[in-house]
């Protein structure tokens, strides 16, 4: 297998994982759960998200939420904006990074961010001006990349083409979305080969849900295209509320178990990641979708049964 030596993490579970719990978690809960991401070196988080507090009442806080966050100097502290009034919002909470987040299909752009795909491109070319001016990163997210709960397939003319005109606005990097995980690994492949030269100098990101277990295949297939930025939600978290059968993103400490097996570096410790998915999972009160919280790491050992030992030393 061809795999990079390093890979950069952005975990987007305190906003695409918290969006669709139902129970509000409290402002500090949150702060707390960003800095223990923080503390376990977790490179990039995409810490909240500045919308319409009706749209997504369980971020309502994001304000205090950034302004409550210990900062680690290196740590890219993200948030996702819909259009021009998020993005002012994002800015003035300090934010390094803006991400932000349109669909390649009508319907879910309509269901999602209420307005047509042109319309939030003009949003979008408002958004990138305030980056600019604000000297923030952009970067831009395309949800149902890989294909749409509601009209299936998306054509890769028609991605293409919303690609490019978030390169021209001026986005540095383009996060691919498999919004309810209808994408496999062929077709990360195809998409990804067709896209990457077209677009030199842009960083991709790819933006997984395990909805239909595929998301860690579909990481595989893109590390081998030379993909190096992968989103992941702590214990599985996650879910679009505005697509239906959305489920949880890849579990971030079950993609990172994997990338130190392979021997590809996160610079993630993995055993403080664990004991905070722990603590995410008492916060939202039930068991979370991860295998490794479970398992534990491939070198766990256990003692050899004694009728087995017996029979080694005979
Ligand atoms: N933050 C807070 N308020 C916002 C806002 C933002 N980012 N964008 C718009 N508003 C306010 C406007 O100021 C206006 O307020 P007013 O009525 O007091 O004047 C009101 O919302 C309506 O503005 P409009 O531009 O018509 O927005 P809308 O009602 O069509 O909603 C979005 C559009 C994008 C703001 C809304 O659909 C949204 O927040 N979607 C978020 C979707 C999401 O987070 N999905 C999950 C992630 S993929
Ligand atoms: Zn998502």
């Amino acid at each position: 297998m061809k795999l990079p030596q390093r890979v950069t993490i952005c975990e987007v579970g305190t906003r695409d994982g918290f969006q669709i719990e139902p129970e509000f978690i409290p402002t500090d809960v949150k702060v707390e759960v960003v800095d223990l991401l923080t503390e376990a070196g977790v490179p990039r988080i995409e810490v909240t998200s500045f919308v319409h507090p009706k749209a997504v009442p369980q971020l309502r806080d994001a304000e205090t939420v950034m302004a409550g966050i210990r900062r680690r100097p290196g740590t890219r502290y993200a948030a996702l904006v819909p259009n021009d009034k998020g993005a002012s919002r994002a800015v003035d909470a300090g934010v390094d990074a803006i991400h932000t987040v349109l669909s390649a299909s009508e319907s879910h752009n309509l269901a999602n961010v209420n307005m047509p795909i042109a319309e939030s491109i003009e949003k979008l070319r408002a958004v990138a001006q305030i980056a600019r001016r604000a000297g923030v990163h952009l970067q831009c997210g395309i949800s149902t990349s890989f294909g749409c709960p509601f009209e299936g397939e998306v054509p890769l003319a028609r991605l293409s083409s919303i690609v490019a005109r978030l390169v021209e606005m001026g986005a540095r990097g383009i996060g691919l979305a498999d919004t309810t995980g209808m994408a496999n690994p062929r077709q990360v492949s195809m998409v990804l080969e067709a896209l990457m030269p077209r677009f030199p100098g842009i960083e991709w990101t790819l933006h997984t849900h395990d909805t239909r277990a595929m998301a860690v295949p579909n990481i595989l297939a893109a590390m081998e295209l030379g993909v190096t930025t992968f989103d992941a939600s702590i214990g599985g978290l996650g879910g679009c509320p505005f697509a239906p059968g959305a489920s949880g993103n890849v579990c971030t400490e079950d993609l990172v178990h994997c990338l130190h097996a392979m021997g590809v570096a996160t610079g993630i410790d993995l055993d403080r990641l664990v004991d905070t998915s722990r603590r995410v999972e008492q916060i939202v009160g039930r068991a979370l979708p991860g295998q490794i919280i479970k398992a534990g790491p491939s070198t766990r050992r256990y003692p050899v049964p004694d009728t087995v030992a017996a029979r080694l030393t005979a």
